[in-house]
């Protein structure tokens, strides 16, 4: 799968405020991401503490997993070439403040914990992240045929 999906989730805050469908525009439209998979659910406390288990000695681990399980989320796998790098910087900055003018963070974000949407930050950690939310066949290509990883 080397550089072409990433998994993204709009965050609980975003969800909430009915920013969804807008994102997922933008996202498709102006990023030319395809989707390849979509859920709505909301993480129990245990599964936002799996997730995020890289950042568990971080001190804003317990807020973040706090936050994150306060609501539903929408997490979805794009495809793209580069897919990781390439929406990361479509995204912005993690800091919504320091996220480039017109970037969804920097359009929806309220905070660097509610920053309105997560993207994966490697190719290793895209594949563990999709595996998450997705079973192997639930991904599915342009002709809607299901995609091995
Ligand atoms: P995300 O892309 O979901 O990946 C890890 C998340 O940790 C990040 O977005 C932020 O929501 C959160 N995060 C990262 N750095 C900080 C920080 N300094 N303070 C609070 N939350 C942070």
């Amino acid at each position: 799968m080397a550089g072409r999906y990433t998994l993204s989730m709009i965050k609980p805050r975003a969800v909430r405020e009915g920013h969804a469908g807008e994102i997922l525009s933008i996202v498709t439209k102006q990023g030319g991401f395809r989707i390849v998979a979509m859920r709505m659910l909301r993480l129990s406390r245990e599964q936002a503490m799996k997730f995020y288990e890289v950042h568990k000695d971080k001190p804003f681990y317990n807020d973040l997993v706090e936050f994150m399980s306060s609501g539903p989320i929408v997490a979805y796998v794009l495809e793209k070439e580069n897919a990781v790098q390439a929406f990361r910087s479509f995204i912005g900055a993690t800091d919504p403040s320091k996220a480039e003018q017109g970037t969804i963070r920097s359009l929806f974000g309220k905070s660097i914990q509610e920053n309105c949407v997560h993207g994966s930050d490697s190719d290793e950690n895209a594949k563990r992240e999709i595996q998450f939310f997705f079973a192997s066949h639930e991904l599915f290509d342009a002709q809607g045929n299901i995609i091995e990883l």
